[in-house]
């Protein structure tokens, strides 16, 4: 167990908080087992009507930790085994609404995670990314299908490939997100849109979201990623880059195969 992710259910609203703020919200093996099971639990209550993704302090998430890459990439463990691969089993078949709140950075699964929310509340000034190319690594979460879909291939193959970050105020405006607001009304106004969607109709609501996301099809396009992603994380490319993360200079990968 691990208390850097907190949950709490009000209002037919299951909150998920990455709490782990001193590491920019980076999430741990320990922490994706947390969200899985949250998860999972809400896809079945009858209780949880909505779940809202939020981030203390400064970020929402600067993706996996990257010390867990290099522990999954020396353990000699299938890395199918990670529990990241249970928190995206159950988004892509999560089928009650999803709502997320975006202050700071969304790293890599910081922003995919908003690829399979339904509605996404960003600061303006928020710095959104999904380096995946930057860690030699491939994109994961559905993304490569549905960042796409939603800015277009040359924009999403900048940020895949390029690293490159975007925004909040371009993050509304290329679809990622429903709107950019000041820091401070970011929270406020995913818990406002939580609240009324709980108040909607149950089966409505998940009928609606069905017939927009076809959940077995993203965890196939899942499967598909999962492989890629995990043959990359043992890779001597990727090693290079989790050393040069580790050691805060930029990769060299002129001299690997
Ligand atoms: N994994 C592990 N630790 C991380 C982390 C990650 N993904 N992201 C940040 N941290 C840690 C830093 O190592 C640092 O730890 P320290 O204080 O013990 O040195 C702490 O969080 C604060 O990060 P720092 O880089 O000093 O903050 P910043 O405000 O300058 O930059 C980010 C914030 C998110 C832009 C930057 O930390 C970053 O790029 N992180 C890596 C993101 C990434 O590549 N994620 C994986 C995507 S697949």
């Amino acid at each position: 167990m691990t208390d850097h992710v907190q949950t709490a259910l009000q209002g037919g609203v299951l909150t998920i908080r990455f709490a782990r703020p001193d590491k920019k919200n980076a999430i741990t093996d320990a922490m994706y087992r947390v969200v899985a099971e949250a998860l999972e639990d809400a896809a079945t209550s009858e209780r949880v009507r909505v779940v809202l993704f939020e981030g203390e302090g400064d970020s929402f998430s600067a993706g996996n930790d990257i010390g867990d890459f290099v522990q999954i990439a020396t353990s000699g463990r299938p890395a199918g085994e990670a529990a990241v691969f249970r928190v995206l089993k159950a988004l892509a078949h999560f089928d009650k609404p999803a709502v997320a709140a975006v202050k700071g950075s969304a790293v890599g699964i910081g922003t995919t995670l908003l690829l399979n929310c339904d509605l996404v509340y960003v600061a303006e000034d928020a710095r959104l990314s999904t380096p995946f190319v930057n860690l030699a690594l491939a994109p994961e979460a559905a993304s490569s299908l549905l960042l796409p879909a939603r800015i277009g291939h040359a924009r999403a193959f900048a940020m895949f490939a390029l690293g490159e970050r975007i925004d909040g105020v371009a993050a509304a405006a290329w679809g990622i997100a429903n709107a950019a607001l000041p820091a401070d009304q970011v929270e406020p106004a995913a818990r406002a849109a939580a609240a009324a969607l709980a108040k909607r109709p149950p089966e409505s609501l998940r009928l609606t979201k069905r017939l927009m996301r076809d959940g077995a099809a993203l965890w196939a396009h899942m499967e598909k990623e999962n492989a890629a992603f995990g043959g990359q994380l043992t890779s001597p490319e990727a090693r290079e880059a989790f050393m040069a993360f580790a050691e805060r200079r930029e990769p060299d990968f002129s001299k690997v195969p």
